[in-house]
């Protein structure tokens, strides 16, 4: 039977030197999700996804991936797969060559010809298997990085920015593979700074400066979040946000199309607000949590 947490740990962190680039971090991601891992560049999110691949020891703290304790680097490598942008995509060798040289290192002789072929139908790379990897197209080189990452089987999945510099179809085609994967059993952990992806995680997790801020499913996020949000309809766009700015209880403010965007501390300032335009009270997006968490301002819920 699989565990029913692909990821635990406890007080994990990083120092390099005597700067913490991961303070203590504990952790639990179920089995079977497409977890999302936000933050902003220089978050740590990198840093996370190397210790728990087993790639880079942890200065401090436990860790058990797959089922395989970080203590035992070796065997949480068998059991996970690591892709990124950057990673073991060789431009010179073919497709099917790229998945059977991955193949080769982690699997039976005999088990790689089978393996390799799965792969490539399941990714739908078949049809490319000859063609040498620089000829692909970002999406498919992306598609077969990923291929190379779970020819093994791996029970957890890392995937660090995979869509980064993608177009949106070849992102929403990449989600399609990361579902499809996570239908057959494995644990997505995936990094990302676009808010429609972090959307389509079934589990968050927001980090800054190294610090895991919060933890939850989108909704439970967004439902979080101090203060209200309203948007307000007027042909007065300029006028009305400088008012609705300098108004009491209102901490932000700013245009979006053909509206002025507010945020209040709470629902007293709506009578004042409703005075200003057309007003109608919005639900946060997942942007709106990142800027509240990771923004500059970071004002509404960071101490
Ligand atoms: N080998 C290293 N030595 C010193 N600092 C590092 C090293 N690797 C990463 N860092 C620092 O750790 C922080 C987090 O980096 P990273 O994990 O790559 O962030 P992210 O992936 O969220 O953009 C950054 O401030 C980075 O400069
Ligand atoms: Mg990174």
């Amino acid at each position: 039977m699989q565990d029913t947490v692909a990821i635990h740990t406890e007080h994990l962190s990083k120092r390099y030197g005597r700067t913490e680039v991961i303070a203590p971090l504990s952790l639990t991601v179920a089995s079977g999700i497409v977890f999302g891992y936000l933050g902003p560049n220089g978050a740590g999110k990198t840093t996370t996804i190397r210790m728990l691949s087993g790639v880079l020891p942890p200065s401090s703290g436990t860790g058990t991936v797959a089922g395989a304790s970080l203590s035992d680097p070796e065997a949480v490598k068998a059991r996970i797969g690591y892709a990124n942008q950057a990673a073991s995509v060789y431009g010179d060798l073919t497709v099917e060559e790229n998945v059977r040289f991955k193949a080769a290192l982690y699997l039976r002789p005999r088990d790689v010809g089978p393996a390799v072929n799965a792969t490539l139908e399941r990714l739908g790379l078949a049809r490319w298997r000859a063609h040498k990897a620089a000829q692909l197209s970002g999406g498919w080189r992306q598609r077969l990085c990923i291929g190379t990452a779970v020819v093994h089987e791996p029970r957890v999945l890392f995937l660090d920015e995979p869509t980064a510099g993608l177009d949106p179809v070849a992102r929403r085609d990449l989600w399609d593979v990361i579902y499809d994967l996570t239908a057959s059993g494995t644990t997505v952990f995936v990094t990302t700074h676009y808010m429609d992806e972090a959307e389509r995680c079934q589990e968050l997790a927001l980090l800054a400066d190294g610090h895991l801020l919060a933890q939850g499913t989108p909704q439970q996020l967004r439902a979080q979040l101090p203060g209200v949000r309203y948007a307000l309809r007027t042909p007065h766009l300029a006028e009305t946000l400088h008012a609705a700015r300098a108004l009491d209880g209102v901490t932000g403010a700013w245009i979006i199309g053909d509206e002025v965007r507010v945020v209040a501390d709470d629902a007293r300032t709506a009578t004042v607000l409703a005075r200003l335009g057309e007003l109608r009270e919005v639900t946060p997006s997942l942007e709106d949590v990142f800027v509240a968490y990771a923004g500059p301002t970071r004002s509404e819920v960071r101490a």
